[in-house]
């Protein structure tokens, strides 16, 4: 990522903050926006200049078409504060590149890295005092794209905008997770759009998330839409087991998210020596691991949980605990991560990129 301010944009600074009402303590994951957003409208071919202005509605046409075809991407980033006010991103080259192959998936132009990296470096210095110092704190940043060609006929917008907007944030999830390993429904196929971030994958998750919800479970482990015997992904996150000291993970493909906090772990992993497998996880071994003890941690992945570790499963009625464990992999791993996102510790990845 470079500090490029030779391209032109334009930036409006909001007359007015909203910052003072904000209880920074008492946040909703994704319920309050700085003053600012960037937005970038393409047409005729071309993206125009960016601008950087006041956080507010935009007027769609009722028949734009990512109302009726979901032809909509979106990537989560986070920006933290360390202890001497510097502003930092994790990896932000690899949301920028994972946008744009959401984008090809969904026929979306893909988004120029001169346009991207100034414009939101830009925002967040006009918003810095939405970034709250302390391990824990961050704005939470989500780029997205939107088909905005007025017009229901099934074919690809020829207009769109891109836009990011930013949001304080604490933690993700409040208290115990436990999940339920689907037996029927899939979050993706073979061929599918399960690798992209496409924001239908998510809005398809909501009904069988509720069904879940009913029996008491937090969130859905998804398995393969051929056999449902493979644990694929949960909720939004990528999942970990560990069996014995061995984390193991499934590989990435046309069905899973290719989680850049995912790909973060199994390196930091492989840095502390613990080993990890990257292959498929049946719904067999993991009861088979639970029953005989084995099986000591799971725990999800991803930009906004960062690692959520999981209580307890479901599947097909029966219910599995996890042992409390003093050493647990997800809280070392986690601390790992973060003192390198907050610039606690030395980052031999290159994985942190500072704002200046
Ligand atoms: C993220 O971790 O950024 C996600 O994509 C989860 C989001 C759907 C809340």
């Amino acid at each position: 990522m470079k500090n490029n301010t030779s391209i032109k944009f334009d930036i409006v600074k909001s007359p007015t903050t909203k910052i003072t009402s904000v209880d920074f303590e008492n946040l909703t994951f994704g319920a309050t926006f700085t003053d600012h957003m960037m937005i970038c409208d393409y047409e005729n071919g071309a993206w125009k200049t960016p601008e950087v202005k006041p956080y507010g509605p935009i007027e769609l046409d009722p028949s734009a078409k990512v109302f009726h075809y979901a032809q909509a991407v979106f990537e989560g980033m986070k920006a933290f504060k360390d202890d001497h006010d510097k502003i930092w991103l994790f990896r932000p080259e690899d949301n920028f590149n994972r946008i744009n192959i959401s984008s090809k998936r969904m026929a979306i132009p893909e988004f120029p890295a001169e346009y991207f990296f100034p414009a939101l470096e830009a925002l967040l210095k006009l918003d810095q005092a939405w970034i709250k110092k302390g391990f824990g704190n961050a704005l939470y940043l989500r780029p997205f794209v939107i088909a905005t060609e007025p017009g229901v006929g099934a074919s690809p917008s020829t207009k769109y905008k891109f836009m990011i907007i930013c949001s304080p944030v604490k933690g993700y999830y409040d208290g115990e997770v436990r999940v339920k390993f689907s037996d029927k429904f899939s979050r993706a196929a073979d061929g599918g759009v399960g690798f992209a971030k496409a924001a239908g994958n998510y809005g398809a998750q909501f009904y069988p998330t509720a069904l879940a919800n009913d029996e008491g479970y937090q969130q859905i482990v998804w398995t393969d839409a051929e056999s449902h015997e493979y644990l694929e992904e949960a909720g939004t996150m990528n999942i970990f087991f560990r069996i014995n000291d061995t984390l193991v993970t499934a590989p990435t493909s046309d069905r899973i998210l290719d989680g850049i906090t995912r790909k973060s772990l199994i390196a930091l992993a492989g840095d502390f020596s613990i080993p990890v497998e990257v292959r498929r996880v049946s719904v067999a071994e993991i009861i088979n691991a639970a029953k005989d003890g084995t099986l000591k941690e799971i725990f999800g992945s991803g930009t906004a949980a960062v690692i959520t570790p999981i209580q307890g499963f479901g599947f097909k009625g029966e219910k599995y605990e996890l042992p409390v464990l003093t050493d647990s992999y997800a809280t070392f791993l986690k601390d790992k991560l973060m003192k390198i996102q907050y610039n606690l510790a030395e980052d031999k990845f290159g994985w942190r990129y500072e704002v200046k």
